[in-house]
């Protein structure tokens, strides 16, 4: 029997906390409810965790940390790894089809890329379970130098809503691997399939406390969480307004922190390059998950020779692009996640009007069947003729919205490419591997593409430069971020210490 809810149940879903194993209502009582933003319609209705709450969940992380999680072998935190990793591909279908209800992105995307990636996350990072070792140092004299790497301890992690479940992913299954216990706290817009996950790793085996999960607003649950004592490490995706208050919350604690935050990547297309390939590369950068994504390729440098071309492609792709039900296998688009950032977007069309930039292509809501006529749909959208310093080239509009910025050659492009607050990500399309690496070395970013885009494993690091935020998620980076080293001396003479001893 599957101990996940099917998608297609009639009645409403309702979630209670996960908090020391137990499914518990909020200690106010509150609930809150998340709309399917492809109809508007009520999906869910969610216990809506609070500071009292969080105070709970805190407190049974740290007897986890300290009990009954500490005695467990590196083995044994890996397996349950595993079996995670395989309970998720189990119920694949159930939870992209869920995943797609509570965030509207197209079902292709969340059961081809989201759903394997969840899966792929928790497997690698079962792997490293067992090898996270320490060093011994070669110190001079009769000494030995040994040093133990170990849990941070009692973690909170921040969830934003583009990825929902495989930012959980992304944060649990390193922290996990590590020893370490959590308070997980999902983004209030898409709650639902962070609580199908709790089931699955109760199901997995981890011990009671060791994974707590609790949906709730940013304002309250996210800002207790951040400004908790009891908090060894916060762990944050989302904007980089939030990052800021959270990075200042956590320094009355001095809680480590690790923060994942905005782009506004330059995804630049020189003359020589595979102009087709570039021009579907470009797609995937903006219009991939309705473009709420960090590292959207939102900037799109263009060389000038090669602009009519390459825009008149562009333009007729986009407009081919099927925007609609995003249940459907053949919708490459669904609706943006909330009304507010429909409508977050939408003013920003305004701004490319005001300031001189052309629309041209989309800029508005597409036209849609009766039962999708109050989601939160917006048109593939590109700007042309836009600058650098205009806020459609400066800001993140998180949405499937395209600047396109001309250059003429490589010093201006460089110097307008780095010239963001963000640097999280760059793509390059050219067939000159020596201009390709060039720009690897030359662009701030902590992720490049070259000749492809949106390329992700769990193998290889990823997170940001400048005000993109910093520490690394996935692949052996991350590792560190969930673990702090003990250095410990050994006397190896046995003879009376030196100094004071004499
Ligand atoms: P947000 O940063 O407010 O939300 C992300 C997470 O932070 C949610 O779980 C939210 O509940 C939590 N949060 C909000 N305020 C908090 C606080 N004071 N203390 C602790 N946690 C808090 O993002 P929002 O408002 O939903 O979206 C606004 C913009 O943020 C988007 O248009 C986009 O530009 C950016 N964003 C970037 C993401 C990324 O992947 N880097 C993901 C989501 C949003
Ligand atoms: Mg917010």
């Amino acid at each position: 029997m599957s101990s996940v809810q099917p998608a297609e149940t009639n009645t409403m879903r309702k979630y209670q906390l996960f908090i020391d194993g137990q499914w518990v209502d909020a200690e106010s009582g509150k609930t809150f409810t998340t709309p399917n933003p492809s109809t508007g319609e009520t999906l869910a209705e969610v216990a809506e965790a609070d500071k009292a709450d969080i105070d709970k969940a805190v407190a049974a992380a740290r007897r986890a940390l300290e009990g009954k999680w500490s005695k467990i072998s590196a083995r044994d935190r890996g397996r349950m790894l595993y079996k995670l990793s395989q309970l998720i591909e189990q119920h694949a279908t159930e939870l992209a089809q869920l995943e797609t209800q509570d965030n509207g992105k197209p079902i292709r995307e969340s059961l081809f890329v989201d759903l394997p990636q969840v899966a792929e996350n928790f497997e690698y990072f079962a792997g490293w379970a067992t090898k996270i070792e320490g060093e011994t140092i070669p110190v001079p004299g009769d000494m030995f130098n040994y040093t133990l790497r170990e849990p941070v301890g009692v973690c909170g992690q921040i969830i934003p809503w583009n990825f929902p479940l495989l930012m959980a992913a992304w944060k649990l299954a390193p922290a996990l691997a590590a020893g370490n216990t959590i308070v997980l706290k999902p983004a209030e817009q898409t709650p639902t399939t962070a609580m199908e996950l709790g089931k699955l790793i109760q199901e997995a085996g981890f011990p009671d406390g060791v994974v707590n999960i609790l949906p709730g607003y940013g304002e309250t649950a996210g800002a207790a969480l951040a400004s908790h004592p009891g908090i060894d490490k916060i762990a944050f995706t989302g904007s980089t307004e939030v990052g800021k208050l959270i990075a200042r919350a956590a320094a009355d604690n001095l809680t480590k922190v690790s923060l994942e935050l905005g782009g506004k990547a330059p995804n630049i297309v020189f003359a020589d390059a595979d102009i087709e390939q570039a021009v579907n590369g470009a797609m995937m950068g903006i219009f991939f998950n309705q473009g709420q994504v960090c590292c959207a390729g939102s900037r799109l440098f263009v060389e000038e020779r090669v602009k009519d071309q390459f825009l008149s492609s562009l333009k007729e792709k986009a407009e081919k692009i099927k925007v609609g039900d995003p249940l459907d296998k053949a919708t490459l688009m669904g609706p943006q996640v909330s009304c507010e950032q429909l409508d977050r977007i939408k003013s920003y069309v305004g701004y490319a009007r005001d300031e001189g930039a052309t629309v041209l292509s989309g800029g508005g809501s597409p036209q849609l069947d009766e039962g999708f006529k109050n989601g939160y749909f917006f048109q593939p959208t590109i700007f042309s003729d836009v600058s650098n310093s205009m806020r459609v080239a400066q800001e993140e509009i998180f949405g499937p919205v395209v600047s396109v910025i001309t250059f003429k050659d490589e010093d201006d492009l460089l110097k307008q490419a780095n010239d963001t607050i963000y640097g999280l990500s760059a793509g390059i399309w050219t067939r000159d591997i020596v201009r390709a690496h060039r720009f690897a070395k030359e662009i701030h970013a902590g992720v490049v593409w070259i000749n492809t885009y949106n390329m992700f494993n769990a193998a290889s690091p990823f997170g940001g430069y400048k005000q993109s935020g910093y520490g690394r998620e996935m692949g052996k980076h991350a590792l560190e971020m969930y673990t702090q080293v003990k250095s410990v001396w050994v006397d190896l003479s046995g003879k009376p210490i030196g100094w004071f001893g004499k």
